[in-house]
């Protein structure tokens, strides 16, 4: 990864509607992360994601998943096109593939998701729902290193939000990504500035390692 002296250079990985891309769009463009985005990759024809990166001039590639027989043969075409890119730092957001262990040791350390549950709880899909089924009175979204792993990968920061009783999928979903859109670009800026770094597989934050994930402390009050 590049120094603090230079602008790191972020490639963000994308499936669908691009919103946590939107929120690192306009922190970058605060400047709140000082960081460039490189490109917007995007593994699905025609999402809003596309759309967002066009209106913001950066450049959107598509490398479409569903024309690879094997997950190895995209794999390498997205190798490829990174290599192009040449990012210090890679950002998978709302981005639906499962990376190999071969891809991620390209990024180790440098390469982040998110996801839309209190992990390591609930990995996978519909997660809301199930928090809703199982009776959680607290839900979230996690930010960690990805790993091979589906949703696995060493835990960086949790935000919470409490299920009101009043919640179905899509009001608990609307609160859970507001989160969302303020943990991912913090922990982006403290991974550009060196604020995280992942060693040994462990989580270092400001060099001391972590024994929990951090909490996001602004939870939005259920008013
Ligand atoms: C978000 O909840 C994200 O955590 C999950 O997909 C949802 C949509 O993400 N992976 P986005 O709006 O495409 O960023």
């Amino acid at each position: 990864m590049a120094e603090q002296a230079s602008v790191n250079r972020i490639a963000v990985l994308v499936s669908g509607g691009g919103s946590n891309l939107q929120s690192i769009i306009d922190k970058v463009h605060e400047s709140d992360i000082a960081a460039e985005i490189c490109c917007v990759i995007s593994n699905r024809k025609e999402v809003y994601a596309l759309e967002r990166a066009r209106k913001a001039n950066i450049s959107a590639v598509v490398v479409e998943s569903r024309i690879y027989a094997e997950r190895s043969l995209f794999e390498q075409a997205l190798l490829g096109e990174l290599k192009k890119q040449q990012p210090d730092i890679i950002v998978m957001a709302g981005f639906m593939r499962v990376l190999s262990a071969e891809f991620i040791a390209h990024y180790s350390g440098r390469i982040l998701n998110i996801h839309p549950s209190l992990l390591p709880d609930f990995t996978g899909l519909h997660t809301h729902q199930r928090a809703l089924a199982a009776g959680r009175k607290r839900h979230g979204c996690s930010v960690h290193f990805a790993s091979a792993e589906l949703d696995g990968g060493p835990l960086i920061m949790r935000a919470e939000v409490a299920v009101l009783d009043t919640d179905n999928e899509e009001t608990l979903a609307l609160r859970v990504l507001q989160q969302e859109h303020e943990i991912y670009p913090l922990c982006i800026q403290w991974l550009c500035e060196g604020k995280i770094k992942l060693r040994n597989n462990e989580v270092f934050y400001c060099n001391e390692k972590l024994l929990e994930p951090l909490t996001w402390q602004n939870e939005i009050d259920c008013k």
